[in-house]
């Protein structure tokens, strides 16, 4: 089974005819984009990382296996393109950590991802008298959010283990050559993985950013990459059933209709984080030059309790995107209650899912209906295998998106302007 797009809540907005031309041309792009003569071309290394980040494999599942056997706790530090991906796999499988079960699995935390005083206190609480390891993820090696947070928890590690060991329990991936972080790591003689130059953060999931962390939490690098290459398979290719043209065009017909934002919706709140790292794909890649899609999302049902309002009746600029699963991992029956007080026993003895597929269909007709216009995209399950489809499918519709706009996906011009403006008043010297 594959991972399916459904475009058919589309079809009172849209016509055959208007999605055939717009592949047509979303054809053409996706050519530039395997040629290397479109826009950003030189940021274009994503693009055969299913089938290279393979050969780095082993090297990172050895680093993991090192840093699972020599603490319980990783964090890894990073923001936006360096944090993202992992978050997002990691969640998704795993969202309820610190509902464990047994609490026998290694854990990972965040850090450097804000310059939340409270955030890294409680990090730094938590991790106070343990042994840790710490992953510090930056391409430019010079990120202030993440710089902070690193030099803060080396500082907590120096002062729990013996000086010679602290380098043993520290990873970075950066630059090969660039970068504050390069040079440090190159002093102090940390273990690093290098981020290839021609992949910007948000497409680097793929290579040791994401994948590092993915294998230190416990889950099968393999199958993802392998996942992302089932997907480049069928997505690389120029044909009309490329799920990447179908989605790439679909939006950009809903947009040209006056839908100006996505919603990124799901049944399963565990891929809460997936929709934040699309979230940034999409934002980062297609918001410039006045234009694109603003990426939003939401988790159902539980946000049908706040915004299924505005969705349902609010202005008509939405588009609604489903990451709709067919199977849970685990199953749960509701139970009979000879007192029937809730009036629940007409889904006696049903499966929790079973009433969580029946809230999504029942809401995608209530959106249709509605004037939302519905893009379902069918994954079988949540495990490592749809979750590399399932990113390399956004990456690719992402990277085609942007030139159906016209635009260049792979800078970010704008998120500078923060940057300086905060450099300014904290009178960095220059
Ligand atoms: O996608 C991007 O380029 C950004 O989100 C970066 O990943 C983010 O700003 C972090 O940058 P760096 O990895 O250089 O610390």
């Amino acid at each position: 089974m594959n991972l399916k797009i459904d475009y058919t809540g589309c079809m009172n907005l849209l016509s055959r005819d208007e999605i055939n031309m717009q592949s047509e041309e979303a054809l053409g792009h996706l050519k530039k984009l395997m040629e290397g003569s479109g826009k950003g071309s030189d940021f274009t290394g994503w693009i055969d990382l299913p089938e290279k980040s393979q050969t780095q494999a082993g090297k990172i599942k050895n680093a993991a296996r090192r840093l699972r056997s020599q603490a319980d706790i990783t964090v890894i530090i990073g923001i936006g393109g360096s944090y993202l991906g992992s978050r997002a796999v990691i969640e998704a499988l795993d969202s309820c950590m610190p509902l464990r079960a047994d609490d026998q699995g290694h854990k990972v935390l965040f850090a450097g991802q804000n310059i939340s005083e409270d955030y890294m206190s409680r990090v730094a609480a938590y991790l106070a008298g343990k042994v840790f390891n710490i992953i510090v993820i930056s391409k430019s090696g010079t990120t202030t959010e993440p710089a902070i947070a690193f030099r803060i928890l080396k500082k907590q590690l120096e002062e729990t283990i013996p000086a010679a060991e602290v380098k043993k329990h520290i990873v970075a991936v950066t630059d090969a050559e660039k970068g504050a972080l390069r040079k440090l790591t190159d002093r102090e003689g940390y273990d690093s993985f290098i981020i290839p130059d021609d992949v910007g953060g948000r497409y680097s999931v793929l290579t040791p950013v994401g994948l590092l962390p993915i294998a230190v939490a416990g889950y099968d690098i393999d199958s993802l990459t392998g996942g992302a290459a089932e997907m480049a398979s069928r997505t690389r290719d120029n044909n009309n059933a490329n799920p990447a043209i179908v989605y790439a065009s679909v939006r950009n017909l809903l947009y040209k209709k006056g839908k100006y934002i996505e919603m990124l919706v799901n049944y399963e709140p565990h891929l809460h984080y997936i929709a934040e790292w699309w979230k940034q794909l999409f934002g980062e890649s297609e918001g410039k030059e006045g234009k694109g899609l603003f990426p939003t999302a939401a988790d159902l049902t539980t946000d049908l309790h706040s915004l299924g309002q505005y969705i349902q009746e609010g202005e008509r600029i939405l588009i609604e995107t489903v990451l709709s699963v067919a199977s849970p991992s685990t199953e749960m029956i509701i139970p009979h209650d000879a007192d029937n007080l809730d009036g629940l026993n007409y889904i006696a003895g049903r499966r929790l899912s079973e009433v969580n597929a029946k809230a999504e269909e029942g809401t995608i007709m209530a959106h249709i209906k509605g004037a939302v216009p519905v893009i379902k995209i069918n994954i079988p399950r949540v495990n490592e295998a749809y979750l590399g489809q399932l990113l390399y499918f956004f990456e690719i519709s992402c990277a085609i998106s942007g030139y159906i706009l016209g635009i260049n996906p792979f800078d970010q011009p704008g998120v500078e302007a923060y940057k300086n403006n905060m450099f300014r008043l904290l009178g960095r010297p220059s």
